[in-house]
């Protein structure tokens, strides 16, 4: 058996090696080069063919570059096509009545979205959940249990540095999702964004009522009347609203792009700095703000999406509004073994006792 110390740098060098192989043949931002869609159809399937099978032939020939088996609980053929597996081919797959839910994990955070998936499963939307893998190892554990519902855009960030929350390497990490949301509108699909420290207590679809552009919640913790207003709030401190960009749904309008869009130039306006430590919400509640005027946005009720904020903090709140919760978020609080043992006990960590509800079972 090789060490756990091994098998990272084994896995290392292996997303090293597909990064060199596949670094500018997927175009992050379909922005950045107008014609994607056609290129991607030129290219065709006899290319992608020819491509997977030298990707085999490769592996066979060369051993060394190949993933430690077992690891990833599926065959050499497999692993190898997962590996060319595209947002493109893995979006009308997952995708149910042109619908889908995305979430974006990294090998750290399985145990999370496993969590996530059962209760997920218990509202019956299971079927339209794509995973976007952020290593290569996430990618052949999902797909392994659950073919077809993991994929992962490459370059994957280093697995090192992409888990701490508020460093470079998670800002890196997190600023990758509106593109990927931005690709899956373009596509045509409506979708559900949701980190996977989250639980579905209920099933969220009715609740998106209306033809709107952009669905969200408020990150601020102090109680709001139940008929607050769905409109973006005022800006608070900071001159920005406190949404979280933890959980949001688009319909695949010119106004969800226009927001992504915006978001993604925030993003690259104002860049990852040792004195901020930012994450990507600020940059979200930028664009939202620049947006607003064109773009259809829709604030989610409070008492039904609350942040973790206000549920884990406020129990007088949680009493008062029992049964009318639909989706918590285990944030305002940082750390791993923290955010288990607070779903722990709140009775929301399902993986110990329901594992089998899962689609990937005990992971
Ligand atoms: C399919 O989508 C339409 C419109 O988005 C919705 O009204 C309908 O209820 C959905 N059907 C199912 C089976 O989910
Ligand atoms: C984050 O991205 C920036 C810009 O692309 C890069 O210079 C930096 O090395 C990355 N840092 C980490 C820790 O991933
Ligand atoms: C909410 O209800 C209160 C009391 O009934 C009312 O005064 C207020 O205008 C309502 N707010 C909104 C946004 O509808
Ligand atoms: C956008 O932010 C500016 C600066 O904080 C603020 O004055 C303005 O009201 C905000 N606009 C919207 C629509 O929230
Ligand atoms: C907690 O919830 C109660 C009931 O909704 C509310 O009156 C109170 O202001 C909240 N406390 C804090 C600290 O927000």
């Amino acid at each position: 058996m090789p060490s756990i110390h091994q098998r990272q740098q084994l896995q290392q060098q292996h997303q090293q090696h597909q990064q060199h192989l596949l670094s500018d043949s997927y175009p992050i931002s379909p922005r950045s080069s107008p014609n994607w869609g056609r290129s991607i159809s030129v290219f065709g399937r006899t290319g992608l063919f020819v491509l997977l099978t030298l990707v085999v032939v490769l592996g066979v020939v060369l051993p060394g570059m190949r993933a430690p088996d077992g690891l990833f609980g599926g065959s050499k053929v497999s692993v190898s096509k997962w590996r060319e597996y595209t947002l493109e081919e893995a979006v009308p797959f997952a995708a149910k009545n042109g619908t889908l839910i995305v979430c974006a994990v990294s090998q750290p955070y399985l145990p999370f979205l496993n969590n996530w998936l059962i209760s997920i499963s218990r509202q019956n939307h299971q079927d339209k959940v794509l995973v976007i893998a952020e290593d290569y190892a996430t990618l052949y554990a999902v797909n392994g249990r659950w073919p077809g519902h993991a994929v992962l855009v490459p370059p994957a960030p280093d697995a090192q540095v992409a888990h701490k929350f508020g460093s470079q390497g998670f800002f890196n990490f997190t600023s990758r999702r509106p593109r990927h949301l931005l690709y899956i509108l373009e596509l045509g699909y409506n979708v559900m964004y949701n980190d996977v420290d989250m639980v579905w207590l209920a099933d969220p679809f009715p609740y998106l009522q209306g033809d709107h552009d952009v669905y969200f919640t408020d990150d601020m913790t102090a109680v709001k009347p139940l008929n607050h207003s769905h409109d973006l709030p005022s800006p608070g401190k900071k001159g920005r609203t406190y949404i979280c960009s933890c959980m949001i749904f688009m319909r695949p309008t010119d106004g969800a792009k226009l927001v992504m869009e915006e978001w993604i130039e925030e993003l690259q306006a104002q860049p990852w700095s040792n004195a901020k430590k930012s994450n990507d919400q600020p940059a979200f509640n930028w664009a939202l703000n620049r947006t607003a005027a064109q773009v259809d946005l829709y604030l989610l009720p409070q008492v039904a999406f609350p942040t973790g904020g206000l549920y884990f903090k406020n129990q007088t709140w949680v009493q008062e509004t029992k049964g009318l919760h639909v989706i918590i978020h285990n944030n305002y609080i940082t750390g791993f073994e923290k955010k288990i043992k607070r779903f722990h006990d709140f009775g929301l960590w399902l993986v110990d006792d329901y594992a089998l509800e899962s689609l990937l079972g005990r992971i």
